[in-house]
């Protein structure tokens, strides 16, 4: 996209004299509001004015006005924009000069041009989310990494952000997981769940609960023993509860990411409050009945038969629902915790059930005009047969071997590449190229998306990858080792050629990538620029030497480039929950 980079900024420095030349030239402003925007041509500049519209009203050509136009431009854009007509349209084009004053201030700038919003909103986000006694699966990775990222951005742009890891921890399923708990005796079933067997138990406790029927009953007495807060009984889960939260956290320390027990909230946290929802929609009259259970019709939603589709809160025999559990959740993060946006990093598959809760939320006047409820959805990784990924016997893949294996297959190309790093530095280094890697595949790609697994692509050192982008950075870093002079801190840029020029527009451009990542809640609008910075660092480093500059001026002015560089880099990349290590 041609001018994207320093689009912002430069639009924002423009837009006044704009107005200025329009009342020049006796336009209302209601008739030039969208005239100014980014250019569609790249070789034609930054921005550009259509001047086709303003015809009508002149009464002149296009080609006249935009000449007219320019020439009543030129003059106050002076050392900003170059300024040329071409058919119709006045084109814009950053000067040096404007790039060197932008760059110099960001590049001086500890937050990099990033500010921090003016308003700060309270924000729960609601991510990772596994279940207990149930492995995680790779959606769980996504949403844990995508969950991670967001809450980074947001917190590095002022927001509050609290964390709720909605663990699936209640229902109907735990009466067999408990009965089959006691069938095993704690001790071992504590084993195998704390090492993440978690499906072979759950599997195990589902065939029995299906061709035993005596555990059946069993385990469906144990449900109502739960349901009404036995004592024996709720140690029992909480058994299963710890085991499995075990097992999570290894995964998350694996991760490197934020959360701690401190933002589990699982649905057993809610379920207190559930008769209180359905007294609530029975209040606001929504409560409709239907075969036996309590329903609200949201409308908007059909079945397979074209039949209005319910929104199911508590079925025939007296049990709630997940969405009921949800509705629950929007309560207390509204009422309780403050909250002004509910983020929702779910995969796309439960769309319609967000749909469907966020209605029945807003008609029941438990959000209002004021709230932000979004389902940050998210589409599958893919295996490179193309379909969801699997582990080679077939069942869900275990995320801690996947993590571990990331890290092992980064310390072999660490091997090949730098076999001076030895002990804990190397440790250290696979894991940030490992994990880093994972992340930035699954970061890098539109999150609406599916992405295809590949060890080889995500673990290159070339392309758009994570190991590029740490080694651009780890590139520039040990340039400054051989720094002995701190003088280029307070020297002024000066832009000489095309890669200075490229590299410079893209520092200013950071900024305007965070905000994009933030306004849309994608993440990989962040990766997208820092690789093109990459790119950009890539040819500099080719064309233009920093350390054996001719001249001293030189050497500073490029060396507050390679710096800006390295700190957008590791800035972008902690944004993305990515280390990049100062050598690899
Ligand atoms: N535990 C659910 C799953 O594994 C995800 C929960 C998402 N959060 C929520 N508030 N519904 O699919």
């Amino acid at each position: 996209m041609p001018g994207v980079d320093v689009m912002q900024i430069l639009q924002q420095t423009v837009e006044p004299y704009f107005k200025e030349a329009m009342g020049t030239l006796g336009v209302q402003s209601s008739d030039y509001e969208k005239l100014l925007g980014l250019a569609t041509v790249a070789d034609h500049g930054d921005l550009a004015i259509a001047c086709h519209s303003l015809s009508r009203i002149l009464k002149k050509s296009p080609v006249d006005i935009g000449d007219e136009l320019s020439s009543i431009l030129k003059p106050l854009l002076d050392g900003i924009v170059e300024v040329n007509s071409l058919n119709g349209f006045v084109n814009l084009k950053a000067t040096d000069g404007w790039i060197e004053k932008h760059c110099g201030i960001i590049c001086n700038d500890a937050r990099l041009g990033v500010n921090k919003s003016s308003i700060s909103r309270t924000v729960a986000i609601d991510y990772s989310s596994p279940n207990v006694a149930k492995e995680m699966h790779v959606g769980h990775l996504r949403s844990t990494v995508i969950g991670d990222s967001l809450t980074r951005i947001l917190e590095h742009l002022g927001h509050k952000v609290i964390r709720e890891n909605h663990i699936g921890d209640w229902g109907t399923p735990f009466g067999m997981l408990i009965e089959h708990l006691l069938d095993l005796g704690e001790g071992d079933a504590g084993n195998e769940l704390s090492v993440g067997d978690l499906d072979g138990f759950y599997k195990t406790a589902r065939t029995k609960f299906d061709d035993d029927s005596a555990f059946a009953d069993r385990s469906r007495s144990r449900v109502v023993l739960l349901q009404s807060g036995d004592k024996e009984t709720l140690r029992l889960w909480q058994v299963l509860v710890d085991e499995s939260t075990r097992y999570f956290n290894e995964v998350y320390q694996l991760l490197g990411v934020l959360l701690v027990d401190d933002d589990l909230m699982g649905e057993s946290a809610y379920h207190h409050l559930l008769p209180n929802v359905v007294e609530h929609l029975d209040n606001k009259g929504l409560l409709k009945n239907s075969d036996g259970a309590d329903v609200v019709f949201p409308g908007g939603h059909l079945n397979r038969d074209g039949e209005p589709l319910p929104l199911i809160v508590r079925k025939g025999d007296g049990g709630y629902n997940y969405a009921t559990t949800d509705l629950a959740c929007i309560i207390d993060r509204v009422q309780r915790l403050g909250a002004n946006d509910l983020l929702y990093v779910v995969g796309t598959p439960q769309a319609r059930h967000f749909e469907m809760v966020f209605a029945v939320a807003h008609q029941a006047g438990l959000l209002d005009d004021s709230n932000r409820a979004i389902h940050v959805n998210f589409g599958s990784v893919l295996g490179s047969d193309g379909k969801v990924l699997k582990s080679r016997s077939g069942s869900a893949v275990k995320l801690v071997d996947l993590l571990k294996e990331a890290v092992t297959r980064a310390d072999e190309v660490i091997g090949e590449k730098n076999p001076n790093l030895v002990g804990k530095e190397r440790q250290e280094i696979a894991n940030a190229i490992g994990i880093g890697a994972v992340k930035y595949a699954d970061l890098s790609t539109d999150r609406t998306r599916d992405y295809m697994f590949d060890w080889s692509k995500m673990l290159s050192f070339e392309g758009d990858t994570a190991p590029y982008l740490q080694y651009a950075h780890a590139r520039i870093r040990s340039i400054f080792d051989k720094v002995e002079s701190d003088s280029w801190h307070s020297s002024s840029l000066s832009i000489e050629n095309d890669s200075e020029r490229r590299l410079a527009r893209s520092i200013i451009g950071f900024a305007d990538a965070i905000q994009s990542a933030y306004v849309d809640l994608m993440p990989n609008r962040i990766c997208i620029h820092l690789h093109q910075l990459s790119a950009a660092f890539g040819s500099f480093y080719e064309n233009c030497p920093v350390l054996v500059a001719e001249k001293n001026e030189v050497r500073d002015s490029r060396l507050k480039l390679c710096d800006a560089t390295a700190r957008i880099l590791s800035t972008g990349l902690g944004l993305l929950g990515i280390h990049a290590p100062d050598r690899m």
